[in-house]
């Protein structure tokens, strides 16, 4: 396998065992993160991949275990629609764990979805520079942002050839595209850079292809390639279906 010093792979037998190591290093880093800096920061995805792992984090032992009263949510993209629509991820993510667990409701920081879309970017903005203090320091540094990848390469709504969301100045884009092709906000690679942790979850035979162009084609440069992470290695969660065109495919050991 020719995954750069910047991929650590992670290989899970099925897409129970990746919700399951996708949670348990969420809480690693939730309780390493506090230990540090007296909070979490972590922003999430949409789409399905992480729903099972969400689900998990919303129920025991997660929901003893991650230190939630600390825990500050914020979104990696969100499509512009209201949060009661079923492509919201906002609306996907209250209802698969954040309603039901003990986070102060002002630790959960949706992307405006009922604004016009450049506002609700600058809206963004400015909530991540109260968030973070960040005015003057540059973009914020998350502990943790969990990624998705399409089998076109895009990550967070950052699609190929879409040259808006990989700008270097502003940290929240207006873009759209993706499935539903709709209008969306997402985080820039200006911020999505500077995590500590980067969690790429995928599962499914039909991201393999995908995952072997990413992970071993070293001429690769679609978006979910261009990500890395500021703490370490991208961590690249993957369950045996999605991983097994990468060359040495196995079953890893938990992270
Ligand atoms: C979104 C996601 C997006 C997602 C990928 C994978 O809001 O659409 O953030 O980037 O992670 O499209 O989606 P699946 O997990 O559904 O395959």
């Amino acid at each position: 396998m020719t995954a750069t010093p910047k991929d650590r792979i992670i290989v899970v037998p099925d897409s129970r065992g990746l919700a399951l190591e996708g949670a348990r290093l969420f809480e690693c880093i939730a309780m390493e993160s506090v230990e540090r800096s007296g909070r979490f920061t972590v922003a999430l995805s949409g789409g399905n991949t992480p729903r099972p792992m969400n689900r998990l984090l919303g129920a025991e032992p997660f929901r003893s275990s991650v230190p939630w009263a600390h825990t500050r949510i914020f979104w990696v993209d969100e499509r512009l629609v209201p949060p009661e629509d079923p492509a919201s991820n906002f609306g996907a993510a209250q209802a698969d764990f954040l309603e039901s667990l003990p986070i102060p409701r002002g630790h959960i920081h949706p992307m405006c979805s009922e604004k016009p879309p450049p506002q609700a970017a600058d809206d963004y903005q400015r909530e991540l520079m109260n968030q973070f203090n960040s005015a003057a320091s540059g973009p914020p540094a998350f502990d943790l942002v969990v990624l998705g990848i399409g089998a076109d390469g895009h990550t967070a709504s950052i699609f190929p050839g879409d040259g808006t969301a990989v700008e270097t100045d502003r940290w929240v884009a207006a873009v759209k595209g993706g499935s539903p092709n709709v209008a969306r906000l997402t985080l820039t690679q200006a911020v999505l850079n500077q995590a500590r942790h980067v969690l790429f979850l995928v599962s499914g035979r039909q991201k393999a292809a995908i995952v072997r162009t990413i992970l071993t084609d070293a001429a690769c440069c679609l978006p979910a390639r261009q990500i890395a992470a500021a703490g370490g290695p991208v961590v690249w969660m993957l369950d045996q279906e999605a991983a097994h065109l990468l060359p040495t495919a196995g079953t890893g050991s938990s992270p």
